[in-house]
């Protein structure tokens, strides 16, 4: 485990688009709640690698590890081509970091969303389609041939759902279910399913459940309050989260973290959204994923009051409306210090 800087030093990637606007909301929020912090700012993301070329130069990475956490807002600019900042920068320092749990709480009442939302998936981060397996054979021909591996170690899968787990004996509910595709990806799947049995079977006091990704796509939409925890690979997670973020008050309020239970080295807190190019300069992003995102970040480091003073502002600050800083500054002035 690394040893704490004191005070914490934070490391903030504002990225590109609106990603430094809603971080930019997140550090006021951290000042007002009396969070004892110094910034240490990373010129990181697209703008940077249309500058100089470099999308995660080795002295950054370097200073990265040296963070207690890291806030980032979004990465990824149509300046570039797909893949070039996200596979360079964010899918790195998930891998460089070991962010294995990708953990996206969704909350929303039954006035926002059907019987109300309130479950969190737990997203494997460092494997699966991401892991960047595969290639192609004569590249551009008629013939060609692209191939896109999904990693699944056991190690790497067993730890995940060991997080989820974990979480779930934290809540009320105290309940797992496995989201995967057993039926079709017969290899993966199996590794998943013998994962979590193994897993569960420490955890006899959790309710457990499987649905195959399809069927969890029409529960999302139909009835969502039958979820607890939802643990699922990578490339799963990735989609089921923006569908999250849909059902519960839009991607606008849908925080997470990309944790390294194990702190080894400082872990990530991120909106679940992208940069949004298209909205940028335009003062209309919702800084609260971003907000909440830092309010994870405050309890991951056991910060655990400041935690919920954010937390319990942003949830009773529904009627806040106006730009991305009026938004910011109505909850920071709100937040008790
Ligand atoms: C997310 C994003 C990223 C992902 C992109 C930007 C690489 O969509 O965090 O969900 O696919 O993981
Ligand atoms: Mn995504």
């Amino acid at each position: 485990m690394k040893a704490k800087n004191n005070p914490y030093r934070i490391g903030v990637i504002g990225g590109d688009g609106i990603g430094p606007e809603v971080t930019a909301e997140a550090l006021k929020v951290l000042d007002a709640v009396g969070f004892d912090y110094t910034p240490v700012v990373f010129d990181l993301g697209g703008t940077r690698y249309l500058r100089d070329g470099e999308i995660l130069p080795a002295a950054d990475l370097a200073a990265i590890r040296e963070c207690d956490a890291v806030l980032l807002g979004a990465v990824g600019t149509p300046e570039v081509a797909p893949g070039i900042i996200e596979r360079g920068l964010l899918l790195r320092l998930r891998f460089e970091l070991d962010l294995y749990a990708n953990v996206r709480p969704f909350l929303a009442p039954a006035s926002v969303y059907n019987d109300g939302v309130d479950m969190v998936v737990v997203r494997e981060n460092t494997e699966g389609t991401y892991a960047g397996e595969g290639g192609f054979l004569r590249y551009d021909t008629e013939y060609e041939v692209a191939t896109q591996g999904s990693v699944n170690t056991r190690h790497g899968v067993e730890r995940c759902i060991r997080h989820a787990f974990a979480l779930a004996t934290a809540r009320e509910r105290n309940h797992v279910t496995l989201v995967h595709k057993t039926n079709v990806l017969t290899f993966a799947g199996d590794l998943w399913q013998r994962a979590f049995d193994a897993v569960a079977a420490d955890y006899p006091a959790t309710g457990t459940a499987y649905n195959h990704i399809d069927a969890a796509c029409i529960y999302f939409v139909q009835d969502p309050s039958r979820y607890d925890v939802i643990v699922t690979d990578n490339l799963f997670g990735d989609i089921i989260t923006d569908l999250g973020g849909a059902i519960s008050g839009g991607v606008g309020r849908a925080a997470s973290a990309n944790l390294n239970p194990d702190r080894t080295g400082p872990s990530l807190f991120e909106p679940v959204h992208g940069s949004a190019p298209d909205i940028a300069g335009t003062g209309t992003a919702d800084p609260r994923a971003a907000i909440i995102s830092a309010a994870m970040m405050l309890e991951f480091l056991g910060e655990n009051a400041a935690a919920a003073r954010v937390q319990d502002t942003v949830k009773t600050a529904d009627d806040v409306t106006g730009s991305t800083s009026e938004i910011g500054d109505a909850i920071a002035e709100r937040v008790p210090a």
